[in-house]
């Protein structure tokens, strides 16, 4: 028999004498294990047999996952994943089937794997061999190949569970969330690059999604560990680990080409990030739109990273030259960002393997060794940030000269320095007391009355 389904031949005749269409019961996903014959068709049939109320189980074997596959309409699906799933190790076809791919993109790529449905969850095997998804990546970031990357992932799902997947050398981006009511437990990104130097933007989750917990991570990846992006809401991120070159949790980017976006209600808490180009770190576009609210970065540990707090309302491709005009002098809005127990060194060395351009794309005016705290403001479109215990420290062949902090006080909204918890100049690091903690009286109201207040507050300003 082709497919090893544990339907009983009377069961399937009960199925059929009812005249049930309805796809449910159990299947198990067929290896051809040859690593040549393409898996993604069987896949394909156990998801379109299994479709509801069902579990789909793949065995202790490598699946040859050689075409993107989208699997729709899935409701109550638990897939045991305790195999691995492995993309073509072949840049030209994978760049061909991606191309051709019918499955649903997101902002800037294509999913290889693209999950949408209701009540799904995929729980990758306890043994750490098993619930791998293989990019073969080395040999794009080897060359600098950025044309039609895949990402690995959308998880287009109400009410979805990713326990224990591993992911291991992905291409580029890492798994989308764009859906609700979703838990990540205990995820694994390998996307340490084998000389060391160099890896491709490996976003390890784009979250967009709404009420999206992930709880336990370890990884090493270039580009943003986590990136909450636009249409984001009541997002909680903790207890996990970002090594290597990674670009920090982060917001954004938001605004881009002066785009609308929001993003409310985020908690990043319980970090290390070793050897981190930043560790909280807020970034929208010269120019953009829109709004986030509510923001906490908590208890995070620095390990050598060049930046530990950083936001910027004035985000633009260094490479590509100088910052462009911002004409209409607008800005995504933040507000009630919060900054608690940031600890941790800083790195001697704040190159990264992006750097394509010199500088590189992450240098600032006035950046040193011991630059723990940057805030590039726009105008009057921030509004009540507060840090505290703030221990950053620059590595110590650079502690003669204590932490410095790089913040324009023109740029803020006035009496916000009251509540800031830091000095914003450009100079040492000089923690003051928060004079009014605005915070605590803003939360006593609701989400969508804060939201009135301070786009009442942000019109009395601009109008000002
Ligand atoms: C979900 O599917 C399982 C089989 O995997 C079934 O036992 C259970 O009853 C289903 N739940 C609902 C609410 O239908
Ligand atoms: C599965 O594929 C991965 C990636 O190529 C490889 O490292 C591993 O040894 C393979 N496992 C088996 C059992 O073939
Ligand atoms: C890689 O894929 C392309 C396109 O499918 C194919 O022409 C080529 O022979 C493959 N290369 C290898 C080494 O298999
Ligand atoms: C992608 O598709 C376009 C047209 O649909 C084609 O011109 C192009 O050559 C394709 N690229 C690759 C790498 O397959
Ligand atoms: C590491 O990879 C980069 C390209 O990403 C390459 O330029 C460099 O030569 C490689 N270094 C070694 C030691 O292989
Ligand atoms: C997610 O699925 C919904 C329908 O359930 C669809 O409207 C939306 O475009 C999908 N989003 C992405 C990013 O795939
Ligand atoms: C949020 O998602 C979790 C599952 O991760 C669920 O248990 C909870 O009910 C959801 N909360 C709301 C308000 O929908
Ligand atoms: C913080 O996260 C780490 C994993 O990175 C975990 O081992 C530890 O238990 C967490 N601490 C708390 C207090 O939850
Ligand atoms: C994920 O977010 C990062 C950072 O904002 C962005 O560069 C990347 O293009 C996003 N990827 C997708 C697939 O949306
Ligand atoms: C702020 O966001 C966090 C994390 O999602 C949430 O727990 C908290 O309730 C939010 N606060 C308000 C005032 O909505
Ligand atoms: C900084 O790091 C880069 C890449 O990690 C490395 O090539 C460079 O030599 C380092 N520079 C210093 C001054 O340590
Ligand atoms: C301290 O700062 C001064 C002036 O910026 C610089 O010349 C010197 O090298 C720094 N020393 C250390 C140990 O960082």
């Amino acid at each position: 028999m082709l497919f090893s389904d544990k339907k009983s031949i009377p069961a399937l005749i009960a199925l059929f004498a009812s005249f049930i269409a309805v796809k449910a019961g159990e299947c198990t996903v067929p290896a051809s294990g040859d690593g040549i014959t393409d898996d993604s068709p069987a896949i394909l049939k156990a998801f379109t047999d299994c479709q509801k109320d069902s579990i789909i189980t793949f065995t202790a074997a490598n699946y040859s996952a050689f075409t993107p596959i989208s699997l729709t309409d899935l409701s109550n699906v638990t897939v045991r994943l305790n195999g691995n799933l492995l993309l073509p190790n072949n840049m030209t076809r994978v760049q061909q089937a991606i191309n051709i791919t019918q499955n649903q993109a997101s902002t800037y790529a294509t999913p290889w794997f693209y999950i949408q449905g209701t009540d799904v969850q995929i729980l990758g095997s306890d043994e750490f061999e098993w619930g791998q998804f293989h990019g073969f990546g080395q040999q794009w970031w080897d060359i600098g190949n950025r044309i039609l990357r895949p990402q690995l992932a959308t998880f287009n799902v109400t009410n979805g569970l990713l326990r224990g997947l591993k992911v291991i050398k992905p291409i580029a981006w890492g798994w989308n969330l764009p859906g609700q009511n979703i838990r990540v437990e205990n995820h694994f990104v390998d996307a340490m690059p084998n000389n060391g130097t160099r890896t491709d933007t490996v976003v390890s989750f784009n979250l967009s999604g709404r009420n999206i917990t992930v709880d336990g991570y370890y990884g090493h990846n270039g580009d943003d560990c986590i990136s909450v992006i636009n249409g984001a809401r009541d997002i909680v991120a903790k207890n996990g680990y970002c090594g290597f070159s990674s670009h920090g949790l982060s917001i954004g980017s938001l605004g881009r080409n002066g785009a609308e976006h929001t993003v409310q209600n985020v908690l990043f808490k319980n970090w290390t990030m070793e050897g981190a180009v930043y560790g909280a770190r807020f970034k929208s576009w010269t120019g953009g739109r829109g709004w986030a609210d509510n923001i906490t970065w908590e208890d995070i540990t620095l390990i050598d990273v060049s930046t530990g707090i950083f936001i910027t309302q004035n985000y633009y491709d260094q490479d590509k030259g100088p910052r462009p005009p911002n004409n209409e002098k607008t800005s995504t809005r933040i507000s009630n960002i919060f900054y608690k127990n940031i600890k941790g060194t800083l790195t001697t060395n704040w190159t990264d393997g992006t750097c394509i351009s010199n500088p590189c794309w992450n240098y600032i005016d006035g950046i040193t060794h011991n630059t723990g705290i940057i805030f590039d403001l726009f105008p009057e479109t921030a509004l009540n940030i507060s840090a505290v215990d703030i221990d950053i420290k620059p590595a110590p062949q650079f502690a003669a000269n204590g932490t410095t902090v790089l913040c324009d006080p023109s740029a803020l909204v006035p009496g916000e320095q009251d509540g800031l918890g830091f000095k914003c100049h450009n100079g040492p690091l000089i923690i003051t007391p928060i004079v009014v903690p605005t915070s605590s009286a803003l939360s006593a109201y609701s989400a969508s009355t804060v939201m009135m207040v301070l786009v009442a507050a942000f019109s009395a300003i601009l109008s000002m």
